[in-house]
């Protein structure tokens, strides 16, 4: 299965798909595009280390939102990506790439969706919420995209501690390398073997493993 995967920043959620392939465990598993909302991005850098090919679009450069979803609609679907995968991913997709790679987009969240989730809910700004609230445990979500933010079906979560004396850059990294670079090749994986199914808004992930 080819995928494309989408990146706005560090991409430690590009490079835990991409060990997982080297490795085996997402075996049958291609990266055939990584698309970056910014030239910035030190995923690039991963992907270019990694051979894979990879392409700038921003908004910005483009003449009109419309114009630039068509381009980036265009690019996955030359790549032969199957899925789009959004790994750190901080623009809202085109209205016309949610429609036709419809339950075809996954993403991670930082926080155990409904909880912290929704517009300006990205990066940093969930775990700085979730210790201003006082919360005991938070994690991670992997959930299906529609045309709203955090609120298509939900695939896997995984929760930590959050403990007393935890910065938000602490909690951050913590359920990156614990929650984040574990569910989302999970999810992958899931998806690959047809393992998860969507019915009513619900995905229900058919694996004995995931009891
Ligand atoms: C990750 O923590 C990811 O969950 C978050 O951005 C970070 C990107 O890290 N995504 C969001 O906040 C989306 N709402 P990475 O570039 O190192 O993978």
């Amino acid at each position: 299965m080819k995928i494309a995967v989408f990146v706005s920043g560090g991409g430690t959620n590009l490079q835990a798909i991409i060990d997982n392939i080297k490795s085996g465990y997402l075996s049958g598993v291609e990266i055939s595009l990584v698309v970056a909302s910014n030239s910035g991005a030190y995923a690039l850098q991963r992907a270019a280390d990694n051979g894979i090919p990879s392409k700038v679009l921003s908004v910005k450069d483009f003449p009109s939102r419309e114009e630039w979803d068509k381009t980036v609609l265009s690019e996955v679907k030359a790549s032969g990506a199957e899925l789009i995968v959004l790994a750190g991913y901080l623009s809202l997709l085109g209205a016309q790439t949610v429609r036709e790679y419809s339950n075809r987009i996954i993403n991670i969240h930082p926080a155990l969706i409904p909880a912290f989730c929704g517009a300006g809910m990205y990066g940093i700004k969930p775990h700085e919420a979730v210790l201003k609230r006082g919360v005991k445990v938070s994690g991670a979500t992997v959930h299906f995209v529609n045309e709203n933010y955090d609120e298509g079906p939900i695939i896997l979560q995984k929760a930590v501690d959050v403990q007393w004396d935890d910065t938000p850059e602490v909690l951050q990294k913590r359920i990156m390398k614990e929650c984040e670079q574990v569910i989302l090749p999970r999810a992958i994986r899931l998806i690959a073997d047809g393992k998860v199914v969507i019915e009513n808004n619900i995905a229900y992930v058919k694996d004995q493993e995931e009891k």
